[in-house]
Formats: C-alpha cells, sequence, structure tokens
C-alpha cells in the first residue's frame, strides 16, 4: 500500500463516519418532528406525545352537522388574512363542531382582568356575562387582579369554573397601572398557569360579554381588530410613530389596529408577547418615552412582526357607544360607555 492509497482509505473512512452522524442526527430530527415515526424493530406506528393542545383536531366520530361549502358563505367581509389566518366572523364557524372537538381535549382557559382603583364597579357586569356567555360548558378561572379584594362580588360559577382573585398595589397614574400588566401576565404564566392552563386571554374589564365567545377563538396567537379603524387606511391607523419608541411602526407598515383590551393565545406565545411589551415599555420609559397607546401600542408593533394565527372580528371588542354597521351580526364582547374623569385616577 503507497502513500497515495492510504490517503484514500483515510478520506472514505472519514466519509463513512460523517454519514453515520447525519443518518444519526436526521432519525433524531424525524423524531422529534412528527406524531409518529416507524419502529425500527416493529414497524409499528410509535405515538410521541406533543404537549401543544393546538395540535392535531379530532372529531367525535359520527358527528352530525351542516355540510361545509366552498362557494356559499360570508361574501361582504375578509375571513382570512394575507398570511392565511382566519378572520373570525359570524357565519364563518360550526360552534357546536368546534366544541365538540375541544371538548375532547378537556381544554382549561385562563382570563385576566385588571380592576384596581375605581375599576372594580366594572366586575359585577364582567363576571356574571363572563358566566353566560365566555366558554361555557368549559373549565375557566378568572384571574381578578385588584388592589381592593372585597370589592371582588360572588357570583355562582358553573362547576370547572371559578375566580381567582390576586392582590395588587394601588398606582397613582393609568398609564402605570396599564404598563403593569403585561408584567403581571407574565408572572402570573410563569407561577401558576405552566402546569394546569391550555389557553389565555387578557380582557379589559370595563365591557360585558353580550353574545358567545367560545372555542372559535382558540389559536396560538389571538389579536382582536379594533372597532374603531377596521376600514381605516394604514396611515391613519393610531401606531406610535416615533422611531425612537421601541413600539414604532413606519407610515406604510402594518396590517390591521388591534385592541389592547383583548388578546389571547396559548401560553408560550401570550408569555413572549407579555415579555416583549413589558421590556420594550420599560427600556422606553428609561429613555423618557411613553408610546401614544401605552400597551396597545406595544401590542400592535408585536402583532405586526409575529403574524396572530387568528385574528377576531370586532364582534370580539365592540364599543357600547358605537352604532352597529351592516357586518357586525352579531356583538360578543363590548366596551361600556363610561366617563374617563370619573374613574382615572389622574
Ligand atoms: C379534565 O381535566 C381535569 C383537570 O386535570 C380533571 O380533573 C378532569 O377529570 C378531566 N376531565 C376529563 C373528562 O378528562
Amino acid at each position: 500500500m503507497n502513500m497515495g492509497n492510504s490517503k484514500v482509505w483515510t478520506l472514505v473512512l472519514l466519509l463513512a463516519v460523517l454519514a453515520g452522524v447525519v443518518y444519526y442526527y436526521m432519525a433524531g430530527l424525524q423524531r422529534r418532528s412528527g406524531i409518529f415515526f416507524e419502529n425500527e424493530d416493529q414497524s409499528v406506528p410509535v405515538e410521541i406525545t406533543i404537549k401543544d393542545p393546538e395540535f392535531h383536531l379530532v372529531a367525535p366520530d359520527h358527528l352530525k352537522y351542516k355540510q361545509p361549502s366552498l362557494v356559499q358563505g360570508r361574501s361582504d367581509v375578509v375571513t382570512v388574512t394575507p398570511w392565511l389566518a382566519p378572520v373570525v366572523w359570524e357565519g364563518t364557524f360550526d360552534p357546536s363542531l368546534l366544541d365538540s372537538v375541544y371538548r375532547l381535549k378537556n381544554i382549561s382557559v385562563a382570563v385576566t382582568v385588571f380592576a384596581v382603583g375605581k375599576y372594580t364597579r366594572f366586575l359585577p357586569d364582567f363576571l356574571k356575562t363572563a358566566e353566560q356567555h365566555f366558554f361555557l360548558g368549559f373549565r375557566v378561572r378568572l384571574y381578578v387582579f385588584t388592589d381592593q379584594p372585597d370589592k371582588v362580588p360572588k357570583v355562582s360559577m358553573a362547576k370547572g369554573r371559578q375566580v381567582m382573585v390576586r392582590l395588587v398595589p394601588i398606582s397613582k397614574r393609568w398609564q402605570e397601572i396599564s404598563a403593569r400588566r403585561m408584567e403581571l401576565i407574565q408572572t402570573l404564566i410563569e407561577a401558576e398557569l405552566q402546569s394546569n392552563t391550555d389557553y389565555i386571554f387578557c380582557l379589559d374589564v370595563d365591557s360585558k360579554f353580550h353574545g358567545r365567545w367560545g372555542t372559535e377563538s382558540l389559536g396560538s396567537l389571538v389579536a382582536v381588530i379594533h372597532p374603531g379603524y377596521y376600514t381605516t387606511p394604514r396611515t391613519g391607523l393610531p401606531y406610535e410613530r416615533r422611531p425612537q419608541s421601541r413600539a414604532y411602526v413606519a407610515h406604510g407598515e402594518g396590517d390591521f389596529y388591534y385592541c389592547g383590551g383583548a388578546f389571547g393565545g396559548i401560553l408560550q406565545e401570550v408569555y413572549l408577547l407579555a415579555k416583549t411589551c413589558r421590556t420594550n415599555f420599560e427600556a422606553d420609559a428609561k429613555d423618557g418615552i411613553e408610546a401614544a397607546w401605552q400597551e396597545e401600542s406595544h401590542l400592535n408593533r408585536f402583532m405586526w412582526i409575529n403574524k396572530p394565527s387568528k385574528v377576531l372580528s370586532p364582534e370580539y371588542l365592540w364599543q357600547d357607544f358605537k352604532a352597529i354597521t351592516p357586518e357586525i351580526h352579531i356583538i360578543r364582547f363590548s366596551g361600556v360607555t363610561k366617563n374617563y374623569a370619573d374613574i382615572r385616577p389622574n
């Protein structure tokens, strides 16, 4: 064997080792990504447990419901975004089909509301109407953050549903309350929800439910389109327009204007949202800048970069003072008309 030959053999050996490593790695990737893989010994599918509740929707066998159509349905509104996320409007989904699918998963939903200072006056209606319209028949925990736990009304709740009260210190400015919400959501997910909750929605307390809000609203990252701006051209949307702010959205950018008063999704996604908005809000504050609409501005910046996987139409957060428009077939949740001077501390 001369020198040339031994180099060839070394090369062959190295390539063989490399091929082995690549094969081992690819097999690992396949195991991690699929729910099934072929078991090498027995050639039978082996199940892998996946925690994401959004994955793998199973309907009960023999469930009867209206035949889906590809040519009939809502044509007066857009029902899908350019990144192919559904936009939820009345008439686009089958509530009993969706409930059946999610019932099999035995999902648990958490809600956060903040009732600090005079905002506690909205709690009775919020809690009472949530019990009438929000995820009926599902496990729901309503977390009420308040500085006055004695003002949280006792509402009788169905089995599997409860109100949890969490104490927060009083803030002098409502902008501060608004800023701390993201921090409290972040902490709640870290400390309490991780082990027992699949989905979370963060809602404004100065609102009431008037119609169904249920499983059709579930998704990884869920945003609600603001009722005041859904026909407004981009340039007119009230995004933060100063480049110095971390909530900056330039003219000519942005998809929709989303509500700060309602958003949600699976824990991982809402956790990232809360953490990002909080970090950016605090960094802005250090630089002496407060975004035009505080956390709502930061949320809009976040949703521009991190596209929501489901978008809820303005049915999901209307405003009582707004005249109803033809595309709104139902108002599910609506902000109560209020006198700001009366309820804000500044
Ligand atoms: C649903 O989950 C809860 C909490 O883990 C459990 O107590 C309950 O028995 C479950 N229900 C069903 C039908 O599996």
